[in-house]
């Protein structure tokens, strides 16, 4: 009788390591159910759109804490009415909301984070709390879902810091050089280390500097734009020398929808992948982009102390997101500006709101209180 038990209990767990050695290797469910942290905000609401209008029959589970980063006006009305859309109210900290809706969950995209460098140097507890112990939350209850077959965690090129080398590739040290990129590189290696541990089938995304439509004017594009259309000064940070590796938010869509969709999903299990252009603009060259479109003179430059802690230049490798996603950006800096300005003479009523929020007083290296 023991015999016969041992037995028993040898091909349960023999098939059950069978399946799982299967299960990492299936291709996608027909019709997921796709869970989006974050996706009242900038990326999360865009990929959403994005997926929605894609995909006719998969189902949508947004939970977002809606801070003053988070806004259900980014969601369109015909997602909010849809019976393939629910919105959850609350935090990614909160292990008895996320929990059940990662049960219900196929995917995972892990966008919700306090996302702004200047106001995680203004005041930094936030940053911790969500971007790193809620990240912890999301693992935990990933470990104990193994119904999700892909989770994606949206990290940022800022965890490298200034690039040593150009471009920057995966391997590329982390040296994080504000509050923000130091949670995020927690949150990053985090999520590693329970690919190790548990073997979870998690992916990390390392996007480099996204624009587009929704997103806060907290950020320069969406800055620089509006005080544009204002006749207002665009307010540049030190000289305007620092590059950053502008990528149009529907190509981190794209991306992302192939991480999803990649047919063999152990060709990128536990790996990091880079998504951005690898071409570097700096800040200054964006401003004159802006201005010209808008026939306004160089005079509105205006230049402030720089923000301590700058990250000098930023340029991504596009050989991994090549290789292993057959992905690569299609939109130009240019072609991107042209139609985000058109999103925001559009949509004045939408960025109106947001004015108040724009600025926070920080020291920067003129060693002066200075709004940024
Ligand atoms: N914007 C960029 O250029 C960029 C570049 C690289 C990586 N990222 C990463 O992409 C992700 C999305 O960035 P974004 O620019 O859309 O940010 P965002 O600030 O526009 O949106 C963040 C969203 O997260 C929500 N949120 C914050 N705390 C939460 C919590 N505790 N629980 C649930 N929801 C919460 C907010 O309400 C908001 O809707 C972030 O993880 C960010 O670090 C952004």
């Amino acid at each position: 009788m023991k015999h016969k038990i041992r037995i028993l209990i040898g091909l349960l767990f023999f098939n059950h390591c069978t399946i799982t050695a299967n299960e990492s290797k299936t291709v996608p469910p027909k019709n997921p159910v796709i869970f989006l942290t974050g996706a009242a905000g900038f990326i999360g609401s865009n990929f959403l759109k994005y997926m929605f209008d894609k995909y006719p029959a998969y189902s949508f589970i947004v939970l977002d804490a809606l801070t003053y980063a988070g806004n259900l006006e980014n969601i369109p009305s015909h997602i909010k009415k849809s019976p393939r859309f629910k919105f959850w109210y609350g935090s990614v900290n909160d292990n008895n909301i996320v929990n059940p809706l990662m049960a219900q969950s196929d995917f995972v995209v892990h966008f919700a984070a306090e996302t702004s460098v200047t106001r995680s140097i203004f005041s930094d507890n936030k940053f911790f709390e969500t971007d790193v112990l809620g990240t912890r939350v999301m693992m935990d209850s990933l470990v104990k879902n193994p119904n999700v077959k892909r989770f994606i965690h949206i990290s940022t090129s800022e965890v490298y810091g200034t690039a040593l080398s150009h471009p920057m590739d995966e391997n590329h040290l982390l040296q994080p050089r504000s509050p923000y990129a130091a949670a995020k590189s927690g949150a990053d290696r985090l999520v590693y280390s329970y690919c190790c541990t548990y073997d979870v089938p998690a992916v990390i995304i390392r996007p480099f500097n996204n624009f587009g439509p929704n997103q806060h004017l907290e950020k320069v594009i969406p800055r620089f734009i509006t005080h544009a259309m204002q006749r207002k000064p665009l307010t540049i940070h030190g000289d305007g020398s620092a590059q950053r590796d502008w990528l149009y938010v529907t190509d981190l869509c794209k991306a992302l929808d192939q991480v999803l969709h990649l047919e063999d999903f152990d060709t990128i299990k536990n790996q990091v992948i880079n998504i951005g252009s690898g071409k570097a603009t700096s800040i200054l060259e964006i401003a004159k982009i802006i201005l010209k479109k808008f026939n306004l003179p160089e005079g509105y430059l205006q230049f402030v102390g720089d923000r301590p802690g700058q990250v000098e230049c930023h340029m991504s490798s596009t050989k991994k997101a090549k290789k292993l996603l057959n992905w690569q950006s299609t939109v130009s800096v240019e072609e991107g500006l042209e139609s985000v300005i058109q999103w925001y003479q559009q949509n004045k009523q939408w960025w109106k709101k947001l004015e108040l929020m724009q600025f926070v007083p920080i020291k920067t290296t003129n060693n002066l209180i200075e709004l940024h």
